[in-house]
């Protein structure tokens, strides 16, 4: 059972899955065209998993109805489950608290409780975020570059010891902070196989990208179709991690043959994946794409300066797992997608 399965992250997971074997149930109501608009809709990708699997089947159940989910989970009764149903963005939430806590927060509430009852076994990988984290990363000293900031100590990352507490979060990160502790709980107090991953920023080709929720989609798509890009404060230095979706769907699938009660990891695409936003525009612009971009001064609250996630425990665990997309693969990816989504556009 895989909830967000028209999302990027769930959809990845269908496909992966269902491409093994498996059969797979999608849970998603389309609230991310909701929360964004019919940008954000993911009803062309719930359609092409129906079109290229046939066993795919898809419950348009909201995550907030306890009842529902609870029935589904009975009828069902999975033996693996991908949470990744969510309201995704940082900014957003502060215009809708109610909304996002109750999908992130209390949906997360109702499906492991609905898997506690009926499918306690069954290995759970929840998506959550570096967001836990609030801004505390912004506490560890940074030294400038021409084109990024970096940590001062010469640390690779962060790792999963940072502390969530005393540090503004956003009500994103507050309300996915009470999700993420739950299912740790859950893991810990009634010993199921729930594992928490924080992912910092990942992508893919599918992405519905839209400007509050998942930048470098939304950055190349800006530079392909033509669209002004605003880059908020940092002096577009600030420094993200990236992770390719099929990359996040491979180590899930690692999570369900060797899983550990409330385990947590820190998920992303480690350093050698990391690039700032001037970095960014500077590729895009070498590959035939210039943005057309301002810098304002003024930075997003919370917003991290240089985050990259040290994903050594997540090498320790799993051994077999690598990552398959470089930048490289992972922008021309992006690309590709615009370039294609452009030429339908204008015919
Ligand atoms: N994409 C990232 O960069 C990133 C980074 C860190 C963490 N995450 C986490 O990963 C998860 C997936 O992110 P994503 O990028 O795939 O997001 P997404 O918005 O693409 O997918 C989420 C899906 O959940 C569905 N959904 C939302 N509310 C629902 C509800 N009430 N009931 C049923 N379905 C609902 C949406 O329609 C959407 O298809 C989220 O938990 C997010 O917080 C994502």
């Amino acid at each position: 059972m895989i909830t967000g399965a028209g999302g990027l992250i769930g959809s990845a997971c269908v496909r992966e899955l269902a491409s093994q074997g498996w059969s797979v149930v999608g849970v998603d109501n389309n609230m991310r065209q909701a929360f964004f608009g019919p940008q954000g809709s993911t009803e062309a990708v719930v359609r092409d998993l129906h079109a290229t699997f046939s066993a795919y089947r898809h419950y348009a159940v909201d995550i907030r109805d306890r009842v529902g989910l609870r029935d589904l989970m009975r009828e069902q009764r999975p033996d693996f489950i991908v949470h990744s149903a969510a309201q995704p963005s940082h900014d957003k939430a502060a215009s809708i608290p109610y909304e996002d806590f109750d999908v992130n927060a209390v949906g997360t509430l109702n499906l492991l409780v609905a898997a506690r009852d009926y499918c306690a076994d069954s290995p759970i990988c929840f998506t959550s975020t570096n967001k836990v984290y609030g801004d505390r990363p912004n506490t560890i000293d940074l030294v400038e570059h021409k084109t990024r900031w970096d940590y001062a100590d010469g640390r690779d990352g962060i790792d999963e010891t940072m502390s969530i507490d005393a540090c503004t979060h956003s009500l994103f990160g507050a309300s996915k902070v009470a999700a993420d502790i739950l299912c740790q709980e859950f893991g810990r107090y009634f010993n199921m196989p729930v594992g928490i991953f924080r992912g910092g920023c990942m992508t893919g080709p599918q992405h519905a990208a839209v400007e509050l929720h998942g930048y470098l989609a939304y950055i190349v798509r800006c530079a392909v179709h033509g669209i002004h890009y605003s880059v908020h404060g940092y002096r577009g230095k600030q420094v993200r991690d990236q992770i390719h979706c099929d990359d996040v769907a491979a180590l899930f699938l690692q999570f369900y043959n060797n899983p550990r009660a409330g385990a947590v990891y820190n998920l992303g695409g480690g350093r050698a994946n990391s690039l700032s936003i001037l970095e960014t525009i500077q590729i895009l612009g070498d590959m035939g794409f210039p943005l057309d971009y301002t810098i304002s001064d003024k930075h997003r609250i919370g917003d991290h300066i240089c985050y990259i996630s040290d994903i050594g425990t997540l090498r320790s665990d799993f051994p077999d797992w690598t990552i398959k997309y470089e930048l490289a693969a992972i922008l021309e990816g992006l690309v590709t997608q615009y370039k294609h989504s452009a030429l339908q556009v204008t015919g």
